[in-house]
């Protein structure tokens, strides 16, 4: 088992109308590769092609070219669909079904067995916080409850791959903890996950693998650290060593005190090589140095700033 995703050259164009005669191309030759058990973030503006993207993998819309593969195995295979757990975007269910109709069918539909479902449906309720809510009907639930469902019947299966479009969206602060939480488990259990979402700080938090998408096209695809690593270091210098601290303050490119008074300072790389080949630093008990890392926030907003 190589890869959760992995596309082609996959490629969606839809056709010009009478007013606006062009082709677009809601994705333009995309290439991903997802290695298994781990999680990813899609990225990108309001129609750059993620949605298009998951209805591809999903077997939902027929690609213009190019080739899918989820769990290894190409887009469209019936097999597969079970091991698959999927939350469209902007889910709404029938109103009529109580919360417990609608999850028993969805396991019945999925093929669960018959002895196993009303524990499976008691299970994922449990999961999404919405056990209270367990006789009531779907139609009176809040955006964010109605989300919460959506995530329940998505993990119903226990799937290997969960495919998320845009699951934060509706929750409240606690819910997308409680999101993040339900991920993070689902990673655990060995189950890969590929989701898209606007909330960058929660991608940050969770996502192995991001990648920025823009105008159908991909601008970057790479693991989050190394997407975000900075060419700068971040040294801390103990507030006892002021003679340390003096000589990297005149070098430094940023520099402030943490609550004890310790010295944090940024470094960029050719500012680091002199002064650690003077100094030694890696040597001294006073000095502690990482990679600098950029947010994720101005990875993303440095990347769609580029024309395509
Ligand atoms: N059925 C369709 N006919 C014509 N164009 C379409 C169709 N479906 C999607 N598109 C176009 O494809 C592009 C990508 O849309 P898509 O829904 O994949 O974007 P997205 O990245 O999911 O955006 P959002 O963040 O707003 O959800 C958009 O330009 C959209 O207008
Ligand atoms: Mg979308």
């Amino acid at each position: 088992m190589k890869f959760a995703v992995r596309t082609e050259d996959l490629t969606k164009s839809y056709k010009g109308t009478f007013f606006k005669r062009d082709e677009v191309f809601a994705l333009n030759k995309l290439n991903i590769e997802v290695p298994t058990g781990s999680v990813f973030g899609f990225l990108g503006p309001n129609g750059a092609g993620k949605t298009t993207t998951i209805r591809c993998l999903m077997d939902l819309i027929r690609p213009t070219a190019g080739k899918a593969w989820v769990l290894d195995t190409p887009v469209g295979n019936l097999n597969i669909k079970q091991e698959i757990g999927f939350l469209p975007d902007s889910p709404s269910f029938g109103g009529h079904l109580t919360a417990n109709e609608f999850l028993s069918l969805s396991a019945k539909l999925l093929k669960l067995p018959r002895h196993e479902i009303k524990a499976r449906v008691d299970e994922v309720l449990e999961i999404v916080e919405m056990k209270e809510y367990k006789k009531a009907k779907l139609g009176g639930f809040s955006r964010g409850m109605t989300q919460r469902i959506g995530i329940a019947q998505a993990i119903l299966n226990r799937p290997r791959l969960l495919v998320l479009d845009e699951p934060l969206v509706g929750l409240d602060p606690h819910g997308r903890k409680d999101l993040i939480n339900i991920v993070n488990k689902q990673k655990e259990r060995g189950s890969s996950i590929f989701f898209c979402s606007h909330i960058l700080s929660d991608v940050e938090k969770i996502c192995d693998f991001v990648g920025i998408l823009k105008k159908g096209n991909l601008l970057a695809f790479g693991k989050t650290d190394e997407l975000t690593a900075d060419e700068g270091m971040i040294v801390t210098v103990d507030k006892e060593d002021q003679q340390i601290a003096q000589q990297l303050l005149l070098e430094a490119t940023e520099s402030k005190k943490d609550a004890d008074g310790n010295w944090i300072l940024t470094l960029n790389h050719d500012a680091w090589e002199r002064v650690n080949n003077e100094l030694n630093l890696e040597e001294k008990d006073t000095v502690q140095i990482e990679r600098g890392h950029k947010s994720l926030e101005s990875f993303f907003f440095k990347t769609v700033q580029k024309e395509v």
